[in-house]
């Protein structure tokens, strides 16, 4: 599943269009191709000026969260890509506080937001405030994670987040050699908040891996907590995972020299970390580290693949999907075609929303490089 080469192209391919300003992002699970590169381009950048030119718009984006890396980073390149767009932009934070959340939506309504775009802290508790949205005929874009029950989301845009999932279980397949080996292998698993409808994805595509490994008793899960809401970790905290892993190290005697744990799945970095604290605290070292998962890149995990402390993460480009973002809303607001690749999969309980997935990559530490080339961090950053 890894290919270096293809995805050092397809991520130059898109800086080289985050660099002239245009939106890029690589079609459902297939690379970027030039051609669909350039199209997408001069569409985008054709939609773009003729938005600007009628009447200066304003986004509202509500993002979650500035404690954990990524929405920092989803914020600041959305606000800085909509105002090269010629977007005047309202960002807000809600802390991972719903009712905080609900009121600074409420603000941009009333504050003559001409279209959301909306990383939901909790899926389910959108319903009422969005209904004032579409009173007033305000577009929504559910911006990674799908907002539920309502039919006021106009689109939805995303990275495949199945896959992201079933990068972290082939990881696992392929590092224990599942296939040939026999086992029997102990693993535990994480995954994150339970009103993230995307946790439902990342457990999904891992599971989609890991099952059968666990049907044939190649993999054993000691604790016995395998189910989707016993593995969860509330807003997805460093703490709640490292709490958790604490339990988990000291009833299964998990140690260097004790009970030998060979895998955690977790479904992305913040809840790795916390899992890579506890184990360190345990005794674990890089020479004895159980086979550790992750999601996004973040720079403390990056740091942790580096030194051993966490074997993969998953690469999600949040530039790519700001500028899609971008892109979509300009083609929504000009009365376009908007680009989509997904009609059939995300069904928010309203019916389908057309969704634009953008591609995931399986990222280790032989790819720290990569993130520095395209200008995703400094070298000092990595240190
Ligand atoms: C998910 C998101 C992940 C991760 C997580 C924690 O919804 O897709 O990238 O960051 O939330 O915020």
């Amino acid at each position: 599943m890894k290919k270096s080469f293809g995805k050092v192209i397809a991520i130059v391919l898109t800086g080289m269009l985050l660099l002239l300003g245009v939106p890029a992002c690589t079609g459902g699970g297939s690379s970027a191709s030039s051609s669909a590169a350039s199209s997408a381009a001069s569409s985008a950048a054709s939609s773009s000026a003729s938005a600007s030119a009628e009447k200066t718009y304003k986004v509202g984006i509500s993002m979650p969260t500035k404690s954990l890396q990524r929405w920092n980073q989803d914020g600041s390149n959305m606000e800085e890509m909509f105002k090269a767009a010629g977007y005047k932009v309202d960002l807000q934070y809600a802390e991972d506080d719903v009712p905080t959340q609900i009121n600074q939506i409420e603000n941009m309504i009333a504050g003559g937001c001409d279209v959301l775009v909306i990383a939901a802290i909790n899926g389910e508790s959108l319903t009422e405030v969005l209904e004032k949205a579409k009173e007033k005929s305000i577009p929504v874009i559910a911006y990674d994670r799908l907002i539920m029950d309502t039919d006021a989301v106009s689109y939805y845009a995303t990275f495949d987040n199945w896959m992201v999932g079933m990068f972290q279980g082939q990881y696992i397949v392929d590092q224990l050699d599942l296939k040939n080996a026999k086992g029997p292998f102990n693993i535990e698993f994480f995954t994150g908040d339970p009103p993230d409808n995307n946790i439902k994805f990342f457990y999904g595509g891992a599971m989609e891996i890991l099952q059968p490994y666990l049907d044939n008793g190649t993999l054993v899960c000691p604790s016995g907590q395998i189910e989707m809401l016993t593995v969860a970790t509330e807003k997805w905290k460093t703490e709640n995972a490292q709490a958790r892993m604490e339990n988990l190290i000291s009833s299964q005697s998990y140690g260097p020299t004790k009970t030998q744990l060979h895998a955690v799945m977790c479904s992305n970095d913040s809840t790795a970390q916390g899992v890579t604290n506890a184990l360190v605290d345990a005794g674990f070292t890089a020479d004895n580290f159980p086979v550790i998962t992750g999601q996004d890149c973040d720079i403390v995990s990056c740091k942790n693949m580096k030194a051993g402390l966490q074997a993969m993460s998953v690469f999600k480009d949040t530039r790519t999907l700001a500028a899609q973002v971008v892109k979509m809303t300009t083609q929504i607001l000009n009365g376009q075609t908007v680009d989509v690749n997904d009609t059939k999969t995300y069904d928010n309980g309203t019916g389908i929303i057309p969704t634009f997935l953008c591609e995931p990559l399986s990222f280790t530490v032989d790819d720290m490089q990569t993130l520095i080339d395209i200008g995703y961090y400094t070298p000092e950053q990595l240190k």
